[in-house]
């Protein structure tokens, strides 16, 4: 939801930030804009629509200046339009800042700086942020400084401290004043903020993405802190004026992660780089000596989670479907009753939190705030948690009690790909780590983890159907309605499919336990539906062969996902794409794959910007 750059050093800031916007521009994307502190003055430049377009107004501009912010940004209030776009200056335009996040008493906030002469440009929330900083830095009657902060500097920081005091909500926030321009300040709530620290300038950002060519030295803030960042170092804080022992990290990423490498797109990259980043998942943790299953993140926990009595899962969307495909794994191998919950659900209700729970939360970003309350709300009520996260130092990361990280790089494309093989491998580790204390035998468990070490390379033979794939996409991408259906282990792979599918080309699609399709969706099926089976051998499998002869029956178009030299299926389905053989447990590393080409290639025939789907961002950071 929305991505910050800023930057202070010695270069010139607004090529910095523009390079930084576009790293981040997967976050949102419906306007942009940068302002930098000139030798003379603020300069503010911003656009509707895509980074593009901003680049075009600044080919017009000569802006100089080593302290600057901008911003790309995902509408929440106010339409994407120039004067909605970030950055926001006070009203006297001294003062400019980025927010990410939501204000949520901006109303009554908007109201009170109205009553006290302060007018407002835009319709959005962030706006009363400035106001309310340079309400404070006006008013110093109110500002409590330190001795030997009377000068621009310290009032901007003391005011920046009161104006934070007051919002309700959630914020990530850069701040810059013409009138100090050796201070840059920064500060969280809810919303992830990095700070990096180079040889003798600082990048702060929504996330590691816009550091990384600058430095690969990070401090992430935490929620309720504040960097006050000076041209000679940097003070951490909390917002209440608590100093804060900051942490430099060393970021993990490398700059080459985040490139295309020649593709087209991001997903069709994510997707193509699965036997890679699966292996890289896999390596160190699987120990085909030994026949065991080493997960360093879980040791301190390892324990309780042996003896846990219950597990839940908490997520939203494609980590929601991957936690499904964690409940099967669960239940069947290490015997633990399990439930998966929608993430924005969950502390909605009364969840009960047993003893011996064991609260799993699965995120790629380790940022959806739906995700991040659950994690509390259970915490809160005793659980003992588990993180299952991509993003290395992410607020979910650091907020559980002990974590697996997935290990398959930025993933940058908007619709999750990657992530989701990650994910299942994960917790097909952890369940099978856990059957092995309670039950499985070794020889059970070395057979898991000779199929698990097969599984990359299983991935890379998927792989070579693209073309096949993108043939049936163009064949029927004009259809408006598709279902898709499987059971066991292949119904949250069905899911999953129908979310590709309909989150990048914008297709209506459902998935379903194939045999729930007798209880009203059959009404849909006609010649013009198509229906995706997942048809693998496995212990279901003739049950799926019945439900396929329904729908042949009446004239559904059929695309089945089927083992490698299945003969019969070609009697039901008017298209197959084979899967290599593996046990069952282990079938969604491999199923979800044509899905995902089917989703990416149907995108591109419809001609949509398959990275940037409509509405949609990566990181959804408000409920
Ligand atoms: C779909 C997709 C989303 C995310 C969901 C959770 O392709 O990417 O459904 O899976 O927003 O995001 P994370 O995993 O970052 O918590």
């Amino acid at each position: 939801m929305c991505g910050i750059v800023a930057y202070l050093g010695q270069k010139r800031a607004e090529p910095i930030l523009v390079e930084g916007l576009k790293r981040l521009e997967y976050r949102g994307y419906d306007s942009s804009g940068i302002a930098v502190i000139g030798p003379e003055k603020m300069r503010l430049v911003r656009s509707a629509g895509r980074i593009s377009n901003l680049e075009e107004l600044l080919t017009e501009e000569n802006i100089i200046g080593t302290l600057g912010v901008a911003h790309t940004r995902w509408a929440t209030h106010g339409k994407p339009s120039t004067e909605n776009a970030h950055p926001h200056l006070d009203h006297t335009g001294r003062i400019a800042i980025v927010h990410n996040g939501i204000i949520e008493n901006y109303t009554t906030l908007k109201q009170w700086l109205i009553e006290k002469g302060c007018s407002f440009s835009s319709e959005t929330d962030s706006e009363v942020i400035a106001n309310l900083i340079s309400f404070f830095y006006h008013d110093r009657a109110n500002l409590d400084l330190p001795e030997g902060r009377d000068e621009p500097a310290g009032h901007l920081t003391a005011a920046t401290r009161l104006a934070l005091r007051e919002l309700a909500g959630t914020y990530g926030i850069a701040v810059i004043c013409q009138d100090a321009p050796d201070v840059l300040i920064t500060a969280r709530r809810g919303s992830p903020i990095v700070l990096g620290v180079g040889d003798g300038e600082f990048v702060v950002a929504s996330d590691v993405a816009a550091i990384i060519k600058h430095t690969s030295q990070a401090v992430y803030l935490g929620d309720n802190e504040m960097a006050v960042i000076s041209r000679d170092g940097y003070q951490t804080s909390t917002i209440d004026n608590v100093p804060v022992a900051s942490r430099i990290e060393q970021i993990e990423y490398l700059l080459e992660e985040i490139e295309l490498a020649g593709f087209d797109h991001y997903m069709a990259k994510e997707i193509f780089e699965q036997p890679k980043t699966l292996k890289a998942c896999l390596s160190g943790r699987l120990d085909t000596n030994e026949g065991r299953i080493q997960l360093g993140g879980i040791a301190d926990i390892s324990r309780e989670l042996v003896r846990a009595r219950r597990i839940n899962i908490a997520a939203c969307g494609t980590a929601w479907h991957a936690g499904l495909v964690g409940e099967y794994l669960f239940e069947e191998l290490a015997g633990l009753p399990t439930d998966v919950d929608y993430a924005s659900e969950f502390r909605y209700r009364n969840p009960i939190i047993e003893e011996g729970t064991i609260q799993i939360v699965v995120s790629q970003s380790g940022e959806t705030i739906d995700t991040l309350a659950a994690l509390r709300e259970a915490r809160q009520r005793g659980a003992l948690s588990l993180g299952v996260v991509n993003s290395v130092g992410s607020t979910i990361a650091r907020e559980t009690d002990a974590g697996i990280y997935l290990h398959v790089g930025p993933e940058i494309g908007v619709a999750s790909t990657k992530a989701f093989t990650g994910q299942v491998a994960v917790l097909t580790m952890l369940a099978l780590y856990i059957a092995r204390r309670r039950h499985m035998s070794q020889q059970r468990l070395s057979e898991y983890i000779n199929a698990l070490n097969r599984i990359p390379d299983q991935v890379d033979t998927i792989l070579t159907q693209s073309d096949t794939i993108r043939q049936v996409a163009q064949e029927y991408s004009q259809r408006e309605n598709w279902l898709f259906l499987g059971r066991g282990y292949q119904f949250p792979v069905a899911l999953e499919g129908a979310l590709k599918l309909k989150e990048i080309s914008y297709i209506h699609a459902e998935g379903l336990p194939a045999a729930e399709m007798k209880h009203g969706p059959i009404a849909l099926i006609t010649p013009e539906m198509p229906v995706v089976f997942i048809a693998t051998h496995c212990s279901q499998y003739e049950k799926v062969m019945g439900n396929m002869e329904e729908v042949k029956a009446r004239g559904g178009r059929i695309i089945a996902v089927a083992t490698e030299g299945d003969e019969r299926i070609n009697n039901y389905a008017d298209h197959v794409f084979s899967i290599p053989d593996t046990l069952d447990e282990l079938q969604p590393l491999l199923t979800v794959v044509p899905l995902q080409l089917l989703a990416y290639h149907a995108a591109v025939i419809r001609g949509h910007d398959v990275d940037k789907p409509r509405n949609l961002d990566k990181s959804v950071t408000v409920e």
